[in-house]
């Protein structure tokens, strides 16, 4: 009988869906509650990977209930392939996945538009993921956006369309000089969707509000991570949404007071999809080594993730704007093979030794890590199932992570399958 919510604390992909997939066991619900189809969650169980965009991982436990919320960007066409997708592996999604009628929906017209921008930027391109998610979002905050439960009302939603269309159509070929879009065809698509989603579509809210009544379990799954959260992160270089666990609240329509735990989710080094500073990154054979050994590639776009040592100044403000009752550390293995690792304990930055991060970007970019150098374990952790396997200069290293972060450390993951996971 507990309301958790799972956040990552880097600039995301920490592994958020391996650890959320742990903690199913002990849920009845699972709740997405804010960003769209820029989401990629992995969870491998045996030979099996599933990759989940939209549908909470918690689809998978036959028993679970999952709950799209009312923060969530929703994307009709990846949904329903992926509830496809799911069909084919033997999972079905009825009766088991709920939609909020206030999750707004993503327009082709969005990802148009997203693309549109990225492209016509000479610098400072965001390097988003094309899924026209800041578009729909910039819809939902200027009050012109279409929600779920305007798809069941054929008139209002006929209404809302011709509106958008015409305004897109407008930017889309006066300013960025791209092909319009037909008003019509969406139209008949969006019908489709809207039969198909029906069953799907209700008042997420009431139903999760009854649900911790009657103490059922609820785990949050957060998508990206804080320092893509649109207030609190590494600003322009975000997503549109608020990525923290107070969104939560607002994504689903619960209250604060009925959270009882929020768990940060960390690598025991650091990565970054897209631009943007990233300090600890690391440029040389080291990072390259990290990005083989750890296969990082996006789970969306299939882009090399940008790799660099763990930096406490990151997680340490994960810490402070999630108020993260503790960490879970993933990924520990993939360094299992360096002699030496380092641990970004502050920053340099015109000289002075900093404890916190900047507010700016350019400040941020002239930032120097300032490194602990720690001994390796050089030996296999994967195999481990408990603290007291781990090899005692892994122990100091999670140690002194929990110590740099002030945050306990409840779980580590020494791989991305279930049973590689260590309690503490
Ligand atoms: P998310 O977006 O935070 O859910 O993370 P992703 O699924 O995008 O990326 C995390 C990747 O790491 C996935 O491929 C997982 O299967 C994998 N993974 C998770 N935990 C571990 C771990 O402890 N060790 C290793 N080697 N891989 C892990
Ligand atoms: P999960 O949930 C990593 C990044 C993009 C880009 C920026 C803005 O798998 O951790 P957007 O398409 O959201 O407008 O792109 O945010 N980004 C992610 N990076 N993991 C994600 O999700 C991400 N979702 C968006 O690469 O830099
Ligand atoms: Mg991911």
């Amino acid at each position: 009988m507990a309301v958790k919510v799972v956040v990552g604390s880097q600039w995301g992909d920490e592994g958020k869906a391996k650890i959320v997939d742990y903690l199913t066991e002990e849920a009845d619900i699972v709740v997405r509650f804010q960003g769209g189809a820029n989401a990629g969650h992995t969870v491998v169980i045996g030979q099996e990977k599933f990759i989940f965009h939209l549908i909470p991982t918690g689809i998978i436990h036959p028993d679970k209930i999952c709950v799209i919320g009312n923060g969530v960007v929703l994307d009709p066409a990846i949904l329903l392939e992926e509830k496809e997708n799911l069909r084919r592996k033997g999972i079905t999604v009825e009766g088991r996945l709920l939609i909020s009628q206030n999750a707004h929906l993503v327009m082709p017209y969005h990802k148009l538009l997203d693309r549109a921008k990225e492209e016509s930027k000479a610098e400072r391109k965001i390097g988003t993921t094309g899924r026209g998610i800041g578009p729909c979002y910039a819809d939902k905050a200027a009050r012109v956006g279409i929600r779920a439960a305007d798809l069941l009302d054929e008139g209002l939603f006929r209404e809302k369309l011709i509106q958008n269309i015409r305004e897109k159509n407008e930017i889309l070929a006066k300013i960025y000089g791209w092909e319009t879009i037909d008003g019509e065809k969406v139209f008949r698509e969006y019908r489709r969707f809207s039969e198909r989603l029906r069953p799907f579509i209700t008042d997420t809210s009431v139903f999760l509000h009854q649900a911790i009544k009657q103490g059922r379990s609820v785990l949050f799954e957060g998508a990206q991570g804080t320092l893509l959260d649109m207030d609190q992160g590494t600003y322009p270089f975000v997503t549109s949404s608020n990525t923290i666990a107070g969104s939560a609240c607002t994504g689903s329509g619960i209250g604060p007071t009925q959270i009882d735990e929020v768990i940060g989710v960390a690598k025991a080094y650091t990565s970054r999809v897209g631009n943007g500073p990233f300090p600890t990154e690391l440029k040389d054979a080291a990072g390259e080594r990290i990005r083989e050994l750890g296969q990082e590639y996006g789970a969306t776009t299939g882009r090399p993730r940008r790799c660099g040592w763990f930096d406490a100044v990151v997680v340490r403000l994960a810490s402070r704007v999630n108020g993260l009752t503790s960490l879970a550390v993933t990924r520990l293995d993939v360094l299992d093979s360096f002699p030496t690792i380092n641990i970004c304990t502050a920053y340099r930055y015109k000289g002075e030794v900093i404890e916190d991060m900047p507010a700016d970007p350019k400040s941020l970019s002239q930032c120097e890590p300032v490194y602990e150098t720690w001994n390796g374990w050089m030996c296999p952790t994967s195999e481990t199932r408990s603290l007291k396997q781990l090899p005692e200069a892994a122990r100091a290293y999670l140690q002194r992570i929990a110590e740099l972060t002030q945050t306990r450390i409840s779980i580590v993951s020494v791989g991305p399958s279930r049973e590689q996971t260590i309690q503490l």
